[in-house]
């Protein structure tokens, strides 16, 4: 078979639409290579040292995994060197990491979650990496800041995410639909296994924490149970809940056989936005579904739209299929 690699697919994405210069090219692959080192250790499991806490806590109050560090550091270690980037902003780090004197900057700023769905790390359960690609705003890239990751997500230049599932895939979008690729793991090369993604408009499956029902606000109460109340109810069709508890796992189900899935603000923290992260969770996911062809709202106004006023500000999430996250949004 005339398969498509990774390299390819962007010379060609390239060629045809002029969306992939060189340098970010680069930087797609070489984040791409990580993944495929860090899907390497997933895999090693209890082979090798990486299950369990690693002792310390981030920003967040988050108590950090061993693998929440290595796939940190393993993304920082391979994207320092090359050249494309100004700096990079991580679930895992307080600040951002500026790209320091001995090595070239590049105009774009990289920011990641390298560990996504950490508490399903020691039960061998679907993980993954999530990252968006922003650009540096027009000023000095040896004097970037802190305030210069705060852009809105319509801004992505490029968005992703890897899930280390039963096989590792790469779903990504430059800004022309959205990708998926396989890995080979004999050869570390990333194949093109399905070339436009679209979020299906049919569904009947729905991901949310049950568990935080009683903190749920009215809107959220509401959507649900119609969608509980099953063939009887306004629905008139009975729905299925699932709920991985990985944000990447959940959102590819979304992306393969449709479906919404919702994290939204609960009065649990009532000072909390919700749970997830608007800059490297709910942003690159929220480009891939529109880019799909669904939705991603924060029940008010596309979460693509929001400014950002914080490296690690929270944000309610509710994306997928566009006629589900239409509803729940009208009911805000
Ligand atoms: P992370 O592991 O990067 O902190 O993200 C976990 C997130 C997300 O992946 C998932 O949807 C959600 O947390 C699960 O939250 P609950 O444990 O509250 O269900
Ligand atoms: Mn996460
Ligand atoms: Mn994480």
């Amino acid at each position: 078979m005339n398969r498509i690699s990774l390299t390819r697919h962007l010379v060609e994405v390239h060629r045809s639409k002029g969306l992939v210069p060189t340098a970010l090219q680069q930087l797609l692959e070489t984040v791409a290579q990580t993944c495929a080192q860090i899907s390497q250790a997933v895999g090693r499991g209890a082979l090798s040292d990486v299950l369990g806490e690693a002792g310390s806590d981030n920003v967040q109050g988050e108590h950090q995994k061993k693998l929440d560090i290595i796939a940190n550091d393993a993304l920082l270690d391979a994207n320092v060197w090359g050249g494309s980037l100004a700096a990079m902003a991580s679930e895992e780090m307080d600040h951002p990491f500026f790209i320091p004197n001995h090595y070239p900057t590049g105009d774009y700023l990289l920011l990641f979650d390298p560990l996504d769905g950490s508490s399903n790390i020691d039960v061998n359960v679907s993980i993954g990496t999530i990252f968006s690609v922003l650009r540096m705003p027009e000023h000095d890239q040896r004097a970037a800041t802190e305030k210069d990751f705060l852009q809105c997500g319509r801004r992505q230049i490029a968005a992703g995410y890897a899930v280390y599932g039963p096989s590792t895939m790469l779903v990504l979008s430059v800004g022309d639909g959205v990708a998926a690729f396989t890995l080979e793991r004999e050869t570390g090369t990333w194949w093109l296994t399905e070339a436009q993604m679209s979020v299906p408009s049919e569904t009947r499956e729905y991901a949310i924490n049950a568990s935080n029902a009683r903190h749920w606000e009215a809107p959220v109460k509401r959507y649900v149970d119609e969608l509980l109340a099953g063939a009887s109810g306004p629905r008139g069709k009975d729905f299925n809940t699932r709920w991985v508890a990985s944000m990447v796992a959940d959102v590819h189900r979304i992306l393969v056989r449709g479906g919404v899935f919702m994290y939204p603000r609960d009065a649990r923290e009532p000072g909390k936005p919700g749970k997830l992260r608007l800059l490297y969770e709910a942003n690159p996911m929220s480009f891939l579904i529109e880019q799909a062809g669904g939705m991603a709202t924060d029940g008010h106004g596309a979460i693509l739209d929001i400014e950002p006023t914080g490296l690690h500000q929270r944000v309610a999430v509710f994306l997928g299929a566009r006629t589900e996250v239409e509803l729940v949004t009208s009911y805000h």
